[in-house]
């Protein structure tokens, strides 16, 4: 743990820790917005100062051209999701994205139009779901199956994924599911989920929003057929920086249906002002327009944090502070708190999830004890202790304070 809490602290000092009054605040939201990195800034300045003195010249001659400014985000997204770099590409925002990827990916016919999606979604992807459902002339009512466990809890059993798949196969053409549930924080088996959707017929997609820098993936080796995240949770891009996509490669040879843009065609020939749209053959013909400069130069300074420590030694913290928060909490499981995340740590990331009684009581004394956790209406706590910033001496203290009001 010595190891744990030495190396954590290194990567600790790379980001600005909130602060009340003149402390430091014990901060566990970076399931909702990662931290500040130091580093962002000069990154930010020096594309301000390019737009200062280079203005539109900074397109081909600043330091780093904005016309390709978003293919130095690539390689380092796609090696946080396991994805080879045509695979991969930066742009928009998250539910954005999903819209984009639902034009190529969700093909409803008569007999197979439904879209299967975990209980408990985020509610943005079931809206999305819905307008596209809308779109296309179906019901959404009695287009979306819900994935339900079997005991009415949070856990979602792999049984009650296959079983639903299975029963629903006749019908469904879609899979979209959180890779981690932004609720319960249960991380899903995307490999075994993609196989089984493979074999019924179903394209399988992940919103991969709280996973991506949370756990390990490798969508080009399960054969994902798309994805998305964004990037200002676990990747600290900060506030609405752009989302990341995954498309499988396999669909870069096929014709696919895709709303298109400048920004999408062939990069030799774009300023030739042509009108016919000649696709880039990898992700980055999904692109619609040109990149925001600004939001995502902090994007791309994180990406180099990521890159630096690896997904693999990441993971490896995440599972142990979040073991130890689990086993801190299990300790005091009472009538006041109830865990509602998976118990084996390789079925969770970072984030534990609790049901807790006196809820807004609970908020206000954590904050007044300098503690940031994430409240979900009408009784959910999310905490998530995150390895590149988050310390064992940050669990202590929280765990202390909650001790504290629980005896109240
Ligand atoms: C799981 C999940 N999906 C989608 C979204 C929506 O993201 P955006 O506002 O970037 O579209 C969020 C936002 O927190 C989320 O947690």
């Amino acid at each position: 743990m010595k190891d744990l809490y030495s190396q954590n602290h290194l990567y600790r000092n790379n980001f600005n820790i909130p602060k009340i009054g003149n402390s430091d605040v014990i901060y566990f939201c970076g399931h909702s917005l990662g931290l500040k990195q130091k580093n962002s800034s000069s990154q930010i300045n020096a594309e301000l100062e390019a737009w200062e003195k280079l203005a539109v010249e900074a397109h081909h001659r600043s330091e780093n051209p904005w016309v390709s400014f978003h293919e130095n985000l690539i390689s380092q997204s796609a090696s946080i999701v396991g994805a080879k770099d045509n695979e991969v590409v930066v742009m928009n925002s998250l539910t954005v994205n999903l819209h984009l990827l639902l034009v190529s990916f969700y093909k409803p016919s008569k007999e197979k139009y439904k879209i299967i999606i975990e209980k408990n979604a985020f509610p943005s992807d079931i809206y999305a779901l819905k307008s596209q459902i809308r779109f296309h002339g179906f019901d959404p009512d009695e287009s979306i199956i819900e994935i339900e466990s079997n005991d009415n809890s949070y856990y979602i059993s792999e049984e009650d994924i296959i079983s639903c798949l299975q029963s629903n196969a006749d019908q469904s053409c879609l899979l979209l599911m959180g890779g981690v549930n932004y609720l319960s924080g249960q991380a899903f088996n995307m490999r075994k989920i993609t196989k089984l959707c493979s074999n019924l017929g179903i394209i399988a997609g992940f919103d991969l929003a709280h996973a991506a820098g949370n756990i390990e993936l490798k969508l080009n080796e399960w054969k994902v057929d798309f994805a998305c995240w964004c990037g200002y949770k676990y990747l600290n891009g900060g506030p609405g920086c752009p989302s990341g996509v995954f498309i499988n490669e396999k669909y870069f040879k096929q014709k696919v249906n895709r709303f298109e843009g400048w920004w999408g065609t062939d990069k030799l020939s774009r300023f030739k002002m042509e009108p016919d749209f000649m696709p880039i053959k990898s992700a980055e013909a999904w692109q619609i327009s040109n990149p925001p400069i600004f939001s995502m130069a902090p994007l791309w300074s994180s990406l180099n944090m990521f890159h630096q420590v690896g997904m693999k030694r990441l993971r490896r913290y995440g599972l142990e502070l979040s073991d130890y928060l689990y086993g801190s909490l299990k300790d005091i499981d009472s009538k006041s708190i109830k865990i509602i995340s998976p118990e084996s740590k390789y079925e969770r990331g970072c984030q534990i999830s609790l049901v807790v009684k006196n809820y807004n009581n609970l908020r206000e004394e954590l904050l007044n004890n300098h503690i940031i956790c994430d409240f979900r209406e009408p009784n959910i706590l999310r905490i998530a202790p995150v390895p590149m910033y988050n310390t064992i001496e940050d669990i202590n203290f929280f765990i202390s304070v909650l001790k504290k009001i629980i005896k109240k």
